[in-house]
């Protein structure tokens, strides 16, 4: 997720933006940027890859004079993170300076339209585009009428905006109205802090705290323009809106948290905003077709390959185990699924006919980059799944899927395994489309279906409460037994991850029906058993098993659908969840086991965020 301040008062901006973009370093960035306006109207563009000291040498080798300006810190989406991808990005005649948060679905059309009007390009970014559109209907305005302004100008940002698809937060300044600035959201927040004769606007309430607890927090589609005179609030249609100013009581950790207690909380009740990110702009409703802007894979080859290895660790391996059932059910392609330290050392039979899916976050673990390097010596394509754009997996594959979960700073991972599952559903569509798997008619089905994701999860959210009791019971066990069967099986495997890596405590994840075959013996009335057993093609096994770990007094917490009485009168504990499509059941069940590890651990003291012994990203063999 990217960073943005902008401010407007009586100070010299450069530092407050400088100050502003560092109490957003949380959210995440591999680039940074911005611009300052003197009030004789001259503007000052810093930028900078990496860090903010990078930026920050720059500022201090060359000062920017001015009280008004806007800053950017960039989580790359679209185009690798360089100082040519750096916010901000301008026009063609340098007038119009923007900064954007968010991704515009519709750029490559605008791009196009643009590039045939003339306008050249500098960048990659989706970004660029908003500043050519402003300057296509602003700079022949003001040749005509030189007496045009800042009402003028916003009818013209107005225009611009609506014709905008997707998500943005955006920051924009113009040459000509050196004492304004314009901030603008859609689908990615913007929060103004109102001081004594200075304002600021930012992407979270950290960036404004130093200046003023008294906020407004913009809805979806309004504007607010700052300037000398103070500032105003406007909806798309120009009508101005009275809003409350609200006092912020959070210090500022806190409010790198969002006010959630821990960074891993924030994550978790992120996933419906992740999920909805990663896969804006990649369906076509109208077609029902799929789009992969980074997969690059002609047809021919996709058609071509007889096996796909998924390489991972940790809980993107649990990802690849479930990216099995679809790649097989929908790709109709035979699937492995490795983990990678384990992958590289069994010299696997590979070729040029084989696919690597790697599956990792971070995009640097270190067995996973081995794995890769290992496949494409034997001549076998790699395709990725990274949240991290650039990130050396991404970098040595020869394509990628993003997951655009921003960063995910708890080292217990969560959105970026939902996002990861979502990335899943997104290829093997796309697999299933090219190699004929599916057809038009499935393809849509299992498309709608999947837009319904988000709700699924915010309804699995609501009942946080009764996990947490459910936590209070059981916190002081010594074991746990994870259960599930089919796609689901891996979902136990995962819940025993979250339970162990954070809470400390032993935890098994196990097929369901591997039960007989040893860890039925396990059981007894100290040791809770989670069974994962919405409806779904085995849900009559699963029922068999409960009853089987119950008949030796084992104490069973069931996820079940709502309504299934029957599961009520044979489990301890029922979790339920929305009835949904089965191959979406993965991608629900792991939430309330998250929630589950988090408020177990949270009740045994642990340092959820920074669990003992682990690192976020294990670079090291
Ligand atoms: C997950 O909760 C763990 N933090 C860990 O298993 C992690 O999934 C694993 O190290 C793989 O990391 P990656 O996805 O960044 O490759």
């Amino acid at each position: 997720m990217c960073g943005i301040v902008g401010y407007v008062g009586t100070r010299q901006a450069g530092n407050v933006l400088l100050d502003g973009l560092k109490r957003l370093e949380y959210r995440g960035y591999d680039s940074a940027g911005m611009v300052v306006a003197s009030p004789d109207g001259q503007i000052s563009i810093r930028r900078s890859v990496g860090k903010l000291a990078g930026l920050e040498t720059l500022f201090q080798q060359e000062p920017l004079v001015g009280q008004v300006g806007i800053g950017h810190t960039r989580w790359a989406t679209h185009g690798k993170p360089s100082e040519e991808n750096a916010h901000p990005h301008q026009d063609c005649t340098g007038r119009i300076v923007v900064v954007h948060n968010g991704i515009i679905e519709n750029y490559p059309a605008l791009k196009s339209h643009l590039i045939k009007n003339g306008h050249t390009f500098r960048s990659q970014t989706d970004t660029e585009v908003v500043a050519h559109l402003i300057e296509e209907k602003w700079v022949p305005l003001k040749e005509k009428n030189r007496a045009a302004g800042a009402d003028e100008f916003l009818s013209v940002v107005r225009e611009v905006l609506l014709q905008l698809e997707g998500s943005y937060a955006l920051g924009i300044l113009c040459m000509d109205l050196p004492d304004m600035i314009i901030g603008a959201r859609k689908n990615s927040p913007l929060v103004l802090g109102v001081g004594e004769n200075e304002n600021i606007f930012a992407s979270d309430i950290p960036a404004i705290l130093p200046l003023t607890r008294d906020a407004i927090f913009l809805d979806e589609g309004e504007i607010v323009v700052l300037s000398k005179s103070g500032y105003r609030v406007l909806r798309l249609d120009g009508q101005v809106m009275e809003k409350p100013i609200k006092r912020v009581t959070w210090d500022a950790v806190m409010a790198e948290k969002a006010g959630y207690r821990h960074f891993m909380l924030k994550e978790i009740h992120e996933q419906p905003q992740s999920i909805e990110d990663t896969l804006r702009g990649r369906l076509n409703l109208d077609e029902w077709q799929v789009y992969l802007e980074y997969v690059k894979m002609e047809p021919d080859v996709l058609k071509s390959f007889r096996k796909a290895v998924i390489i991972a660790c940790g809980t993107s391996y649990h990802a690849g185990k479930v990216g099995k059932f679809l790649a097989e059910k929908w790709v109709k392609l035979p699937c492995e699924v490795d983990i990678a330290s384990e992958f590289r050392y069994r010299e696997p039979l590979l070729g040029p006919k084989d696919l690597i899916v790697a599956i990792s976050q971070s995009g640097e673990t270190a067995d996973t980059i081995a794995a890769i390097r290992y496949a494409r010596s034997c001549g076998a394509k790699v395709l990725s799944i990274c949240n991290v754009v650039g990130s050396t997996i991404a970098r040595e594959s020869d394509g990628k899927i993003y997951t655009r979960c921003g960063p995910e700073i708890g080292v217990a991972s969560t959105k970026a395994f939902t996002g990861q599952l979502t990335a899943l559903y997104l290829l093997t569509l796309y697999g299933g489309l090219v190699r004929g798997g599916l057809d038009k008619q499935q393809t849509q089905t299992y498309l709608s279906q999947i837009l319904l994701l988000p709700r699924y999860i915010r309804e699995v959210l609501k009942r946080e409460e009764e996990i947490a009791a459910l936590a209070k019971k059981y916190f002081k066990s010594k074991n746990f037994l994870y259960l599930g069967r089919h796609m689901n099986y891996p979902i136990a495997l995962e819940g025993a991850l979250k339970l162990k890596e954070i809470s400390y405590i032993h935890a098994e994840g196990y097929a369901a029906g591997e039960m007989k075959h040893g860890p039925i013996a396990l059981i007894d009335e100290s040791m809770p058993i989670v069974a994962i057993a919405t409806k779904s093609c085995v849900y009559e096994k699963m029922i068999s098993n409960i009853e089987e770990a119950k008949a030796r007094g084992g104490i069973v917490i069931a996820l079940a659908t709502e309504g299934d009485q029957q599961i009520a009168e044979k489990a301890d504990h029922v979790i339920y969840l929305p009835a949904m499509p089965e191959f979406l059941s993965p991608c629900v069940n792991v939430v309330p086991l998250q929630m589950l590890a988090y408020y177990i651990a949270v009740l045994r003291g642990c340092d959820v965020d920074q669990p003992r012994n682990l690192a976020k990203s294990v670079t090291v063999e």
